[in-house]
C-alpha cells in the first residue's frame, strides 16, 4: 500500500537521536517551559531569518496569538481566502473579528491580488473597518507577498501568513517566516516538518507584536507570573514536541529537497502521459515544501468514483477542500468580495491531492499517475 504520507520511514531515520532527546527531558524534569523551547526558537530564528520566534501549542494558536500581537478589536475586518482550512478563518470571529472571504488564483491555489482589491471594496460596501490580509501558502507554495504586501502598505493594512503548510518554501530568495509582519505555523505531525502531537509557532521582526504575543501564550502574564497584562491563554509548547522538532529540523533541508525532487517526477510523468488535468504550477521565482501535490481534475469526472477506484488499487488521495468556507454553517453570514469566489467554488469540487512524501519512490509515483490516466480515459 503506498502511504499518503509517510512518518514512519523519516521516523526510522531519527528514531534514537529523538528517544535520547526525550530521555534528557525525563531526566531534566521541564517539560514546560523546558530549555529545548529556546533552542528550537533560536534554531527556527536562523531557518527563517526572522528576529523573533515563539513557539506554542498549535497552528491555530499561533494564529490566535498573531492576531492578538497585532491588536485586533472585535468588529474590525480581515481578509482571508475561502479556500483553506478553518483554522485560517476560525480565529477571526473568535476574537469578535468578521471575515471577508476573498477568491484565489486558479492555477496557484493562493490568495489573488485582483480579489483582494475586491475584498477592500467590500469592506467599505458593508462598512467595515479593515484591518489586515491574511494570506495562506496552500499545499505549499507562498502568495504573491511583493504584490500583497504593497496593497497592504497603499491601504494602510497589515498581512499576516498562514504559513501552516508553508515552512521551508522561499519567495523570491526570502524564506517564508519574513515575508509578512507576521507569520503563523503549524507542526501537526502531517506537514512538512511536524512534531509528535500538536504545536505551532510564530514569526516576526516586529518587538511588540512578540511581547505580545509571548505575553498572552502565558494567560497575559506581565513582569512576574501572577500579574496579568491583558487577556491571554495556554498557549505553550512543551518541551518534548521542542525536542522532537528540534531533530527534524536537522534532516528538514534534505527532506526538502526530496519532496521537490518528488514533485518533478509527477510532473514529468504526467506530462509524458499528456494526462488530461491541471497540474501544480509554482509562481516565479518562488520555492515549494510540497505539502500537498494537488491536481485539478478535467469537470466531467466523478472525482468520488475515481477516488474509490484509486483506493481499489491501493492509491489513496484527500481532498482538501471539499466545501468552501464561506459556505459552512458558522461562516455563511459573513461578507465575500464583491465580484464572488468563483475559483473557490471550482476547486472545491475539482481538486485531488495524491501521495505525497521524501520517500515516494520512482516506481510509486509512476504507478499512481498511469493508473489516473487510465482511469482518466
Ligand atoms: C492552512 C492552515 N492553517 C492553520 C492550520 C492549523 O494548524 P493546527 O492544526 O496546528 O492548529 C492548518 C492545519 O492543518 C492549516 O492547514
Amino acid at each position: 500500500m503506498i502511504k499518503f504520507i509517510d512518518l514512519q520511514t523519516q521516523q526510522l531515520k531519527i528514531r534514537s537521536k529523538v528517544e535520547n532527546r526525550i530521555k534528557k527531558i525525563l531526566d531534566h524534569g521541564q517539560y514546560i517551559l523546558g530549555p529545548e523551547i529556546n533552542e528550537l526558537q533560536n534554531k527556527l530564528s536562523r531557518f527563517c531569518n526572522s528576529k523573533y520566534v515563539l513557539c506554542c501549542s498549535s497552528g491555530t494558536d499561533a494564529l490566535l496569538l498573531s492576531l492578538l500581537g497585532l491588536g485586533v478589536k472585535p468588529g474590525e475586518g480581515i481578509l482571508v481566502p475561502s479556500f483553506t482550512f478553518a483554522s485560517s478563518a476560525e480565529v477571526v470571529p473568535l476574537l469578535g473579528a468578521i471575515p471577508i472571504f476573498v477568491d484565489v488564483d486558479k492555477s496557484s491555489f493562493n490568495i489573488s491580488t485582483n480579489s483582494i482589491l475586491e475584498g477592500i471594496k467590500s469592506s467599505k460596501k458593508h462598512n467595515i473597518n479593515l484591518k489586515g490580509i491574511m494570506t495562506v501558502g496552500l499545499f505549499g507554495q507562498p502568495c504573491e507577498m511583493d504584490e500583497i504586501n504593497k496593497i497592504a502598505k497603499n491601504n494602510n493594512l497589515w498581512v499576516l501568513d498562514d504559513a501552516a503548510q508553508s515552512l521551508g518554501s522561499t519567495y523570491k530568495g526570502v524564506p517564508v517566516g519574513n515575508l509578512a509582519k507576521v507569520t503563523a505555523t503549524s507542526f501537526f505531525p502531517s506537514k512538512p516538518l511536524g512534531c509528535y502531537g500538536d504545536g505551532g509557532a510564530i514569526f516576526t521582526n516586529n518587538k511588540k507584536i512578540y511581547e505580545i504575543a509571548y505575553s498572552a501564550h502565558l494567560h497575559g502574564m506581565g513582569k512576574d507570573r501572577y500579574t496579568y497584562e491583558r487577556l491571554g491563554m495556554n498557549g505553550r509548547m512543551d518541551s518534548i514536541q521542542a525536542a522532537i522538532l528540534i531533530e527534524k529540523l536537522k534532516i528538514f533541508n534534505s527532506e526538502l529537497k526530496l519532496r521537490s525532487k518528488v514533485s518533478k517526477q509527477y510532473i514529468k510523468v504526467f506530462t509524458e502521459l499528456n494526462t488530461e488535468i491541471n497540474l501544480p504550477k509554482l509562481i516565479s521565482n518562488s520555492t515549494s515544501n510540497w505539502a500537498q501535490f494537488t491536481i485539478v481534475l478535467p469537470q466531467r469526472v466523478n472525482r468520488e468514483l475515481l477516488r474509490e477506484k484509486l483506493s481499489l488499487k491501493q492509491i489513496p488521495t484527500a481532498i482538501y477542500y471539499p466545501i468552501p468556507l464561506h459556505k459552512q454553517k458558522p461562516y455563511k453570514n459573513f461578507p465575500i468580495c464583491c465580484d464572488g469566489v468563483k475559483n473557490t467554488e471550482f476547486l472545491c469540487k475539482n481538486v485531488i491531492s495524491l501521495p505525497m512524501h521524501p520517500y515516494l519512490t520512482l516506481e510509486q509515483i509512476t504507478y499512481i499517475c498511469k493508473n489516473i490516466h487510465q482511469l482518466l480515459n
